[in-house]
């Protein structure tokens, strides 16, 4: 299979061109990966960085945050759109306090459990905050594995989507997962982008079956109707 080879190149494609600088991986903390991952849900790394940075300064651990009142949660976050999920983070902050000793549990079910955080998210912060080998499979990603693997059918079905999972699953690095978690959100989101992938400059374009068939346009495919 070629999958180590991808997950090489990726990696080493990240090295120089990903993201090392952004407020949340200095310190990475389950709390500051988790609120970063909510708050970069529905809205782009550019804007959440500056958010993300009066939300800690006021709210600077998990604790904190479960014991602010409401409306200072909902105006730490106000601009940033979507207000159910800072009511979800709000929640989600209390029930750790009563379930996981105030912190965020080390578990992918237990996080799944709370709210605002799906199957994605959750690899997203069990990788970044622990450095545990779980997938991640957001819009950006969906994409790029289509592209590269030439998955037929809409993401969104789910018989596609569990294919896509277990790509994401065998592709999965022995160490830098929370590199390799960065790695594939930036280049879902700077090179291998939806409208215009810079396929001239892929360090996947010799194994990009999307590419080799002259398909990009078409993969991934759209909502059927
Ligand atoms: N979207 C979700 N998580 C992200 C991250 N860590 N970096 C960039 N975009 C993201
Ligand atoms: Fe995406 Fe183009 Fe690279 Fe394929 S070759 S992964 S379509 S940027």
């Amino acid at each position: 299979s070629a999958a180590p080879d991808i997950t090489a190149h990726l990696l080493a494609w990240f090295d120089r061109h990903g993201r090392h600088d952004l407020p949340w991986q200095h310190p990475r903390t389950p709390y500051r990966v988790w609120l970063s991952e909510i708050m970069l849900q529905q809205t782009q790394v550019s804007v959440v960085a500056g958010y993300f940075e009066r939300f800690v300064a006021a709210l600077p651990d998990l604790p904190a945050l479960a014991r602010a009142p409401q409306d200072e949660v909902l105006a730490l976050w106000s601009g940033l759109g979507y207000y159910a999920r800072a009511r979800h983070l709000h929640t989600a902050a209390k029930l750790c306090l009563e379930r996981h000793g105030g912190e965020l549990p080390h578990d992918l079910d237990a996080l799944i459990a709370l709210p605002g955080i799906g199957r994605s998210t959750a690899g997203a912060i069990l990788a970044q905050a622990w450095g545990d080998p779980a997938p991640i499979l957001d819009g950006n990603v969906k994409r790029v594995l289509c592209r590269v693997f030439g998955i037929e059918g809409w993401p969104g079905q789910p018989v596609v989507e569990k294919r896509l999972w277990a790509i994401a699953e065998s592709l999965l690095p022995p160490t830098r997962l929370a590199d390799w978690t960065q790695a594939q959100m930036d280049f879902g989101a700077t090179l291998c982008t939806r409208a215009n992938p810079a396929c001239a400059l892929c360090p996947l374009q010799d194994v990009c079956v999307a590419r080799r068939d002259g398909r990009i346009a078409d993969l991934p495919a759209p909502k059927p109707g």
